[in-house]
């Protein structure tokens, strides 16, 4: 009979502190403790998210282990994010697994951050099959925004990414121009469903080869909002829905760009997509289109999956057992770690 494996996943690396239990490739619990003090600063300061982290990942992970009702000495494994992200983050959890599988006499394995926003599609679901190799992977998250070629879960090559922003910190940025908190892609997700998306024009950057680049679009939307709030203070308020559902259709255009040129150019069939991102509805709704109209075969994560989560990394945890690829307890975390 085939052994069944429990892995403890843990996600440390920016402001969420997370923990998941799988049973194979099955997610028991997902648990997150959002960390909501970084709303007024406007974005992540470093030094609170590790403090945050240390008070938040024992209670998350007893947590997860509770509602997947696994007791901590039935687990096999024990996935944690390495990198890439903010030094401070990554080692309180990394120190924490380090020391869990210590005591429990377990392996420990360490997981690309990046990698596991991708590989969340081989999370167990009865609505959609994993995606086959090879596949044209896109990060489209908070710190990076990157295409990818999977030739197989580990074989990973990164043929274009952002040149400044990520797709997620232009929003974020765009956001709090218009004075929405941080993080501000969901609010400018849910404003622009009531906007006209053609109601401003932003210049689309050209960028070679299958880079993107988004931070000469967060300073035209700068512009246009200064020139207009000089005549209208009121401008913003007046104006909030379709400068949301504006923007978020340029910043969408942009990658889109990119995804059609790269999905030509390496002959790829298949779209895979992932990462904080992946949640907006306009980037779902042109790819589902492309689906549609043009036999694009698409790969859209749940939603449970998109922003950072452990289940992520305990997939990764799964496919790394199956390989028997542990990890040292002398490795080190690394904010750089490449995909
Ligand atoms: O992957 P993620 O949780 O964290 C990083 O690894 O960076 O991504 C967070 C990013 C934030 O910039 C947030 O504004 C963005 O994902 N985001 C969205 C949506 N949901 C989250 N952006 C646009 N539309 C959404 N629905
Ligand atoms: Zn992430």
């Amino acid at each position: 009979m085939k052994k069944t494996n429990h892995i403890l996943g843990i996600e440390s690396s920016c402001d969420d502190t997370a923990a998941a239990v799988l049973r194979d490739d099955e997610v028991l619990s997902n648990c997150i403790a959002n960390q909501k003090i970084h709303q007024s600063y406007g974005g992540v300061v470093p030094e609170l998210a590790s403090r945050a982290h240390q008070a938040n990942i024992v209670p998350v992970v007893q947590q997860a282990l509770s509602i997947a009702n696994i007791d901590k000495k039935q687990l096999t494994a024990i996935a944690y994010t390495r990198g890439p992200g903010l030094l401070g983050s990554l080692l309180v959890g990394s120190a924490f697994a380090k020391s869990l599988a210590l005591s429990l006499n377990i392996p420990l394995i360490e997981v690309n951050h990046m990698q596991a926003h991708l590989l969340c599609h081989f999370i167990k679901n009865d609505n959609h099959a994993p995606p086959a190799f090879p596949f044209l992977g896109v990060t489209l998250s908070g710190g990076h925004t990157q295409l990818v070629l999977v030739k197989s879960h580990f074989e990973m090559e990164e043929i274009g990414k952002t040149l400044d922003d990520a797709i997620g910190e232009a929003f974020d940025k765009c956001g709090k121009i218009m004075g929405l908190n941080y993080p501000a892609g969901p609010e400018i997700d849910r404003l622009a469903k009531e906007g006209n998306p053609n109601a401003f024009e932003f210049p689309i950057p050209k960028v070679a080869h299958l880079d993107v680049s988004y931070s000469g679009l967060k300073t035209a939307f700068i512009n246009l909002v200064n020139k207009h709030i000089q005549k209208d203070p009121n401008f913003i308020e007046e104006h909030l829905n379709d400068l949301c559902a504006s923007i978020q259709k340029t910043l969408v255009t942009v990658i889109m760009q990119k995804i059609s040129q790269a999905k030509e150019k390496y002959k790829l069939d298949r779209v895979v997509i992932g990462g904080g991102v992946a949640a907006n509805s306009e980037i779902r709704r042109v790819l589902s289109t492309k689906a549609k109209d043009e036999n694009w075969d698409i790969f859209l994560p749940p939603f449970q999956y998109t922003t950072d989560n452990a289940a992520m990394i305990g997939i990764v945890g799964y496919h790394k057992l199956l390989q028997k690829k542990w990890a040292t307890m002398n490795q080190t975390v690394s904010a750089r770690l490449a995909i």
